[in-house]
């Protein structure tokens, strides 16, 4: 689903990319670890602020990135420009261009909860990581999307949202090992999962 123009103006600022890299990015690294060398997709790059923080924090060697949103996979393109490491596209996370087991490591800067089918994203994380691989997640959960304010903010779907638990469950419903989650204020939460060797 395309972000309205409050969401957009949200995520596009200096603030967002500074919480990303400083407080979201750390969380996750504290509870998956560093990617040394490590092959990554970013699902929904947005302007690709996550894919720079993906080679710099975790270390990887290489990232595929790609949104839906073409306007903001033309700014990650901008940003990314001439990477050889970088490759950007525009795609679905429910329909992942990318074949079974590529990847060391997948990551989800809160996209999936923007996917009416988000189990079939989830589907997809697993079916592209390799055995072994892991999942980061930040994830925007039902208590957000369905507040009254963010509601008449945000083009959410309304439809079968998560919690933290039901996101957990999702996981494992796909085949993934959920190895570490960590609510904040009940209104987000951040996961680890791993494909089973
Ligand atoms: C809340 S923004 C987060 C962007 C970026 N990950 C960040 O943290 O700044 C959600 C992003 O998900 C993208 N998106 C929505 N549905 C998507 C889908 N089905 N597949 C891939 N990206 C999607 C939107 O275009 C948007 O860029």
């Amino acid at each position: 689903m395309l972000l309205n123009s409050f969401e957009k103006l949200m995520m596009n600022n200096p603030v967002r990319a500074t919480i990303q890299r400083r407080f979201e990015a750390r969380r996750l690294l504290a509870m998956g670890g560093p990617l040394p060398g490590g092959r990554v997709l970013e699902v929904g790059c947005g302007r690709g602020v996550g894919t720079t923080i993906l080679l710099d924090v975790f270390g990887a060697d290489s990232v595929d990135a790609f949104d839906f949103d073409r306007h903001m996979v033309g700014l990650a393109q901008r940003r990314h420009t001439p990477r050889p490491n970088v490759h950007l596209w525009q795609g679905d996370a429910a329909a992942i261009a990318a074949p079974d087991g590529a990847y060391d490591a997948v990551f989800d800067f809160g996209i999936i909860h923007h996917i009416p089918e988000w189990r079939v994203a989830l589907r997809e994380v697993h079916r592209v990581l390799r055995p072994g691989g892991r999942f980061y997640a930040e994830e925007v959960l039902d208590r957000f999307i369905l507040h009254p304010l963010w509601r008449r903010l945000c083009d959410h779907p309304m439809e079968d949202r998560f919690d933290q638990r039901g996101f957990e469950r999702g996981l494992e419903a796909c085949g993934l090992r959920v190895t570490a989650s960590w609510p904040l204020w009940g209104h987000f939460a951040f996961f680890i999962a791993e494909k089973p060797a």
